[in-house]
C-alpha cells in the first residue's frame, strides 16, 4: 500500500491551529504525527491549513436530463476546485430519480466523477415500494413547496406514509410548510432533515423542535439579501427566495447560538441564458462557499472549527456517512489545503462549473482552498486536475429508533443566540467534548 507523508501541515483541533505531519497510508489517514517520518512519496504543505475537505449534502447534478446546464464530470471539477471532496446529489432531474432504475443509472453517469458522491432519493406521492427498495441513499427528498423538477407533494397524507417508511428524510419546506412537517414528524417520532432555511421564522420554529429536526442553511441565504436580489435582476431568482437583513442576521445568530447543523451550497446550476429568458430558480455555489466562509473567518464571524464542524464533521454524522468527516485516524483522507491570507476575487468566467456565472460576481474574498486530496490522491493544486476516479459514499444503517434530544450535533448554547464569538469559541470545543461523550 503507498504511503504518502504529508509534511508541515496545520490542522483544526479544539479551536486550536496545530503544527504536524499527515501520514497517508493509502486512501486512509494513518496517523497524524510530530516527527516528519519517511514515506513512498513526501508532499511539503509549507504551513498551510488543511481542513477536512466539505462534505456538500446539497447539490443538484443536471445529468440526466440538463447536461447542458452541468455534469457528473463538471460538477466533479468545480467541486475539487472548491475545496470539497464529497457531494451528495439531489433528485428533481428530469426524469426524476423516483426509482431503482433511475438511481442505478445516475450512480452509472456518476463514474465520471473525480471526487466521492452520494444520492438523495425523490419521492412523488406514488413510488414507496421504490423507496422502500432503493439502497444506500442518503435522504428520500420531500418537496413541499415549488421548485424546478416537477417533484412537490400536494398532500400531507403522502408526506406521512413517507415519513414512516423511508430511512431518513430531507424536505424543501418553506414558512408555514416547514412548522406543518416539523409537527408531523415530531408526532411520528422522526427527525428530519429541513434544506436552506432562510428566515427567522423558521429559526425560531428550529429552536422550538430541536429533537425533530436538523438545519440547513445555504450561503446565498448567509451572504446575500433582497437588495443582492433585485440587483441580480433575473440571475437573482433562487428557492428559496433571498431575504431580509434581519432574516440574514437571525442566520448568523442561529449559527452562533448552535442551531444550525449543516452548511450546504444548493448548488443549483442554470445557464446564464437560461436565467436571462425566464423565470428560473437556482445559483451555482460549489466554487464560492469554502472562500465565502473562510472570508467569514478572516472577519471573525466564524471560527476555523465552525468551518469544519458545519461543512464536514455535521454533513458526515447527519447522512451517517460512513468513514467520512474528520481528519482523525481510520478516516478517508479527503482534505483541503486551505490558504487563509489569498485574496481574489470572483469572477463567473473563471468558474469551471457549466454556468459560469456567480450571484457573488466581483466580491473579493480572502482565504481559498488550494489542494484537494480525494482518499489520499491529490486530485487538484494550483489550477491543475491529476485523474482520479470518484466513489459512491457508503451509508451507515440506521438505528430504527428515533433521535433523542441527546443526539443534537451541537447544543444549544446556554447563553442565547447573541454571546461574543470568542465565547462562542469556548463553547465550541466544549460542545465537540459533549458530543463525543454522548456518542460513547
Ligand atoms: C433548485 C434547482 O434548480 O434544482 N433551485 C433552487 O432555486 N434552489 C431546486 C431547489 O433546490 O429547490
Ligand atoms: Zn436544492
Amino acid at each position: 500500500m503507498k504511503s504518502t507523508l504529508l509534511k508541515n501541515c496545520r490542522i483544526v483541533e479544539n479551536n486550536k491551529l496545530i503544527s504536524c505531519h499527515l501520514f497517508l497510508e493509502g486512501e486512509k489517514i494513518g496517523h497524524i504525527s510530530d516527527d516528519p517520518i519517511t514515506a513512498d512519496e513526501v508532499i511539503d504543505i509549507k504551513g498551510k491549513i488543511v481542513i477536512p475537505g466539505m462534505i456538500d449534502c446539497h447539490v443538484h447534478c443536471r445529468e440526466p436530463g440538463n447536461p447542458q446546464k452541468e455534469d457528473y464530470l463538471t460538477i466533479s471539477r468545480a467541486a475539487a476546485k472548491g475545496g470539497i471532496t464529497t457531494f451528495l446529489d439531489m433528485p428533481n432531474n428530469t426524469p426524476p430519480t423516483t426509482t431503482v432504475e433511475r438511481l442505478e443509472e445516475k450512480r452509472v453517469l456518476a463514474k465520471k466523477s473525480l471526487v466521492d458522491y452520494g444520492f438523495h432519493f425523490g419521492a412523488d406521492g406514488k413510488n414507496e415500494q421504490e423507496i422502500k427498495n432503493a439502497k444506500n441513499i442518503a435522504s428520500v427528498k420531500l418537496y413541499l413547496d415549488l421548485t424546478t423538477g416537477g417533484l412537490k407533494l400536494d398532500d400531507f397524507s403522502s408526506v406521512e406514509r413517507i415519513l414512516n417508511i423511508a430511512p431518513f428524510c430531507a424536505v424543501h419546506a418553506e414558512q408555514e410548510n416547514l412548522t406543518n412537517v416539523i409537527s408531523l414528524a415530531s408526532g411520528l417520532k422522526k427527525k428530519v432533515y429541513a434544506c436552506h432555511i432562510s428566515t427567522a421564522a423558521e429559526i425560531q420554529e428550529i429552536r422550538k423542535n430541536r429533537k425533530s429536526v436538523f438545519a440547513e442553511v445555504a450561503p446565498h441565504h448567509l451572504f446575500l439579501t433582497e437588495d443582492d436580489a433585485a440587483s441580480l435582476g433575473m440571475l437573482g431568482h433562487v428557492r428559496p427566495a433571498l431575504k431580509t437583513k434581519a432574516d440574514q442576521e437571525a442566520l448568523w445568530n442561529a449559527i452562533a447560538g448552535g442551531l444550525v447543523d449543516t452548511i450546504a451550497t444548493d448548488h443549483a446550476p442554470h445557464l446564464k441564458e437560461e436565467k436571462m429568458e425566464k423565470e428560473i430558480y437556482g445559483f451555482p455555489g460549489l466554487e464560492t462557499v469554502i472562500p465565502l466562509l473562510l472570508h467569514a473567518v478572516n472577519e471573525k464571524r466564524l471560527t476555523l472549527q465552525d468551518v469544519v464542524v458545519l461543512t464536514s464533521r455535521n454533513p458526515a454524522k447527519v447522512f451517517g456517512i460512513h468513514n467520512k468527516g474528520q481528519l482523525k485516524e481510520g478516516f478517508d483522507a479527503d482534505l483541503a489545503v486551505i490558504d487563509l491570507d489569498l485574496e481574489k476575487e470572483v469572477r463567473g468566467t473563471c468558474l469551471l462549473t457549466k454556468c459560469a456565472w456567480s450571484p457573488f460576481e466581483g466580491k473579493v474574498l480572502k482565504g481559498w482552498p488550494v489542494a484537494t486530496f480525494i482518499r489520499g490522491t491529490l486530485v487538484y493544486r494550483d489550477g491543475n486536475f491529476f485523474p482520479h476516479q470518484g466513489k459512491e459514499i457508503t451509508i451507515i444503517a440506521r438505528r430504527p429508533q428515533p433521535p433523542t434530544r441527546e443526539q443534537n450535533l451541537i447544543p444549544e448554547n446556554p447563553e442565547g443566540e447573541n454571546s461574543p464569538s470568542l465565547q462562542r469559541e469556548k463553547e465550541g470545543s466544549l460542545s465537540l467534548q459533549q458530543e463525543e461523550e454522548n456518542n460513547g
